[in-house]
């Protein structure tokens, strides 16, 4: 798999941050880069790879526009089965940028984000540190836990989640995912197996996978709903 092989930062500011992930991740942190495939730290953060870069940040466009109409999303309410205040505990097992997790957390959802990748969980936690220090974000954020690991060797039941939740790699970018940022993700990201098939043969109370529209489901994977919205569905297995 691919993944970063250092953090580069030559911000005073964001040492302190540089230095929390590498001993989490352990990564090493350089003030150039050595290699082509790193997060560089500074006001904003990077993924480079190949030469592209790409930022994530939840207060700002274009995912801003879904953060303040967060009690919009109707087919991620109903995909999560949402009720006020009883929150839910959900296992994001694609975590990626973390945006629909995000948006789950300022639903008021308990949210484990996991993520194979450390570029992609350093991606998630840089764009909740740079979040502006206002209540509606930081409730979000006291609720969302990021691991890096493989998703599907994680002991489920001991956790108890409520929801697990799949996001499989598209083909078509949709208002989540930019067409810059989708061809990024493909290039950097392997999605080597099958993962709607692994958790469909483990115990969940609720599966949902977010699935392009034009998806055809293979016969072993008969979604209990379908929500259809413009251009994904939300398959819920129960
Ligand atoms: C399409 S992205 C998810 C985007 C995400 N829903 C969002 O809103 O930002 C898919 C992510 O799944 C991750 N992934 C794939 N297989 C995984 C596994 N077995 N365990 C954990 N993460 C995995 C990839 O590293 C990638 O970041």
């Amino acid at each position: 798999m691919v993944d970063i092989k250092e953090i580069v930062c030559n911000e005073k500011l964001f040492i302190n941050e540089a230095e929390y992930y590498s001993n989490k991740y352990q990564i090493p942190i350089n003030s150039a880069p050595s290699e082509n495939c790193y997060i560089d730290l500074n006001f904003e953060n990077y993924l480079v790879f190949n030469e592209e870069r790409i930022s994530n940040c939840f207060h700002k466009d274009p995912f801003l526009k879904r953060v303040k109409n967060f009690q919009r999303e109707i087919m991620i309410k109903k995909a999560i089965s949402y009720e006020v205040n009883k929150p839910k505990k959900i296992l994001d097992a694609t975590a990626g940028f973390g945006r629909d997790g995000f948006i789950f957390a300022l639903l008021g959802q308990e949210v484990t984000m996991v993520d194979e990748n450390k570029g992609m969980c350093i991606m998630i936690e840089s764009a909740l540190n740079r979040l502006p220090d206002k209540p509606y974000y930081n409730d979000a954020k006291s609720r969302i836990k990021v691991v890096n690991s493989d998703s599907t060797k994680l002991k489920l039941n001991s956790e108890g989640f409520d929801i697990i939740y799949l996001d499989p790699m598209f083909s078509t970018y949709s208002k989540s995912m930019s067409k810059k940022e989708l061809t990024f993700l493909k290039t950097y990201i392997d999605q080597k197996h099958d993962l709607v098939n692994i958790f469909l043969n483990q115990n969940y109370k609720r599966l949902v996978v977010k699935r392009e529209k034009k998806y055809q489901p293979h016969a072993f994977e008969e979604a209990s709903i379908i929500y259809k919205g413009k251009s994904i569905n939300f398959h819920v297995f129960i």
